[in-house]
């Protein structure tokens, strides 16, 4: 296997681009015009960021990340070559956050032997069962008139650090084969279809994977907390939790927070 590929048959980096951009010509919806693979990058985020000069439609993914950011001021671990890591810079406001968190964890399904994953709100993908280790996260984040909405899959096996060994796993381990281009092919014709569904069946599809419904959850939003059982999560993307003294309280999903016991 060569440097860059940890992952058992993957296509060679350099053909990475020409795989990707047959294929989005077929995604109308996403409107990719411009795709740049790097072999290694701090975050995919910022590449896009400075790849299309704050303009839409453009794809940046990389070999490695060697910095990359999770949510609300968080880390993503660097995964080597066996991640997939990838930014997409969207018109504002074309895709929301559950649509996104559905589009993943459907397109890491698609690739497994059965539906394992769900979606933890917003826009986490974890397994259904156990103690639901996380296999995806996504990060979206404005800047000017877009939005870089960034896609982060532990594809292959990885030595996880301490404090993550518990709580993430990869799709390999889950019984998948997939490359990280296929994946990252079945992540953006999942967006793309999601694009075209209405709010309310977003929130539908996403409620059949939620893992939170009907569990007690704490939350930080705003610097206070939140502690209730989970009713539903909205078309808008935010989630609805019942409290212990019975008030239903409505949390917006960029900036809150799910605390983990
Ligand atoms: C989270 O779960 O907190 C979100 C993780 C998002 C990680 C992805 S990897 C590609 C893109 N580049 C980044 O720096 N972060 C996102």
């Amino acid at each position: 296997m060569d440097a860059d590929r940890s992952i058992e048959g993957e296509p060679p980096l350099s053909e990475w681009a020409e795989l990707l951009e047959s294929a989005c010509s077929a995604l109308p919806r996403l409107g990719i015009r411009q795709i740049r693979v790097l072999r290694e990058t701090a975050s995919t985020q910022d590449a896009a960021w400075r790849a299309g000069g704050g303009s839409p439609g453009w794809l940046v993914i990389a070999g490695r990340q060697t910095a990359g950011r999770g949510r609300l001021g968080r880390s993503w671990v660097d995964t080597g070559g066996a991640g997939l890591a990838l930014t997409l810079a969207l018109p504002r406001g074309l895709v929301s956050p559950i649509g996104v968190g559905l589009a993943v964890c459907r397109a890491a399904n698609s690739m497994l032997p059965s539906a394992l994953l769900g979606l933890r709100w917003p826009n986490d993908v974890v397994e259904r069962s156990g103690i639901q280790r996380k296999a995806a996260g996504v990060l979206i984040e404005a800047r000017n008139h877009i939005s870089l909405v960034g896609i982060g899959v532990n594809v292959g096996p990885m030595a996880w650090p301490p404090d993550l060994e518990a709580r993430a796993v990869c799709l390999h381990e889950l019984g998948s084969s997939c490359t990280r281009p296929s994946l990252a092919l079945a992540v953006l014709a999942n967006l793309d279809r999601v694009l075209d569904w209405s709010g309310e069946q977003i929130a539908t599809e996403a409620a059949a994977l939620d893992t939170l419904k009907g569990t007690l959850r704490r939350f930080v939003y705003d610097g206070q907390n939140y502690e209730g059982v989970v009713e539903s999560i909205e078309a808008d993307s935010s989630i609805r939790v019942r409290t212990d003294e019975g008030a239903l309280i409505e949390l917006p999903a960029l900036a809150t927070s799910l605390l983990h016991d």
